[in-house]
């Protein structure tokens, strides 16, 4: 997840001993002229603290670029190469990238078939939604994938207009399921076992991938291979390790720099936190007074909100 799943978060994973099967990496933009690759998603891959493989993600409109891009990443320890046929940014959208690449079937095949054709087998995958504006986009969008043959397709079961709204589309997952060759994975809104359970059932998809679950309780990862779910002290924790990690990776460090990037994190845990703490976590601008707040949440102690 962009700006997201970055270094401080793969730490953090590392030190609390969940881990996935494997990752993908935020999206790094295949323009005309360049690729546009942040350090702060190369050094996932170049430090990647994990034991766990990784796929770098593409996301680009045209061929040349993608494939000059797929050339450049031989020389990172990377599983393989992703195709972002998904995002629902605009500004991506505008350049006909991320989801953008579901209007036109026709070049998303080519794309498909150029990008197999340049990587090696095992290593080319894609990640995509179910249309740009209806579902009924999707077997359309499904032949053009089958044919670049990919190792593995991770489908987010929504169109671009739902964005991140309405209930994932199971019957579609388990339309790719039976028309692409190669494992599927469901992905969009799995955030316990129980949905997992559900999708996988529902779905018959191979696997599952989550995104904002892993967020919010990184723990899960643990309970989907039969472990406990967290507790208090855990979820304190993670909290606490991802404080400390952020910390470390800040391009302009400051107290606030510090928060705001927590916040980001915490936009998907805010959930789990009672209303004053949640209001004084967002508001707080203190390393050492967000991790007051945290504490005291997780003990239910009184908040010791200053605003
Ligand atoms: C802040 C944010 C950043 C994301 N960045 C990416 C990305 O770089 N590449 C990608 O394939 N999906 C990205 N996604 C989409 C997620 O991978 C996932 O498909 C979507 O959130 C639904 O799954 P979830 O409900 O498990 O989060 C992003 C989602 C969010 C909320």
């Amino acid at each position: 997840m962009q700006s997201v799943t970055d270094l401080p978060f793969l730490r953090t994973l590392q030190r609390l001993n969940c881990l996935p099967d494997f990752i993908v990496t935020p999206y790094l933009r295949s323009s005309t002229t360049s690729c546009v690759m942040p350090d702060s998603i190369t050094r996932c891959i170049t430090e990647n603290p994990t034991s766990c493989p990784i796929w770098a993600q593409l996301a680009g409109s045209e061929i040349e670029p993608l494939l000059r891009d797929v050339e450049k990443l031989r020389e990172f320890p990377i599983a393989g190469i992703n195709l972002n046929a998904g995002c629902p940014a605009p500004l991506m959208n505008r350049h006909g990238a991320g989801a953008a690449l579901l209007k036109n079937p026709i070049h998303l095949r080519r794309i498909c078939c150029a990008m197999r054709s340049a990587t090696a087998p095992g290593c080319w995958s894609v990640k995509c939604r179910l249309g740009w504006e209806s579902a009924e986009e999707f077997p359309q969008i499904l032949e053009a994938i089958a044919a670049g043959a990919p190792d593995l397709l991770i489908v987010h079961a929504r169109t671009r207009r739902q964005l991140y709204a309405g209930e994932p589309n199971d019957a579609a997952v388990r339309l790719a399921v039976q028309q692409v060759p190669c494992p599927v994975l469901a992905n969009g809104d799995i955030a316990s076992r129980d949905d997992a359970e559900h999708r996988l059932l529902s779905t018959q998809a191979r696997g599952i991938m989550i995104g904002r679950g892993i967020v919010r309780n990184p723990y899960l990862l643990r309970e989907l291979r039969g472990g406990m779910s967290p507790s208090r002290d855990e979820m304190l924790l993670y909290y606490t390790t991802l404080l400390e990690e952020t910390g470390r990776e800040l391009p302009h460090p400051s107290p606030s720099a510090h928060c705001n990037r927590m916040k980001k994190f915490l936009a998907y845990c805010y959930k789990d936190f009672p209303a004053q703490a949640e209001y004084c976590l967002r508001r707080c601008t203190s390393p050492s007074a967000m991790e007051q707040l945290l504490l005291s949440s997780a003990k239910q102690e009184p908040i010791p909100c200053t605003h």
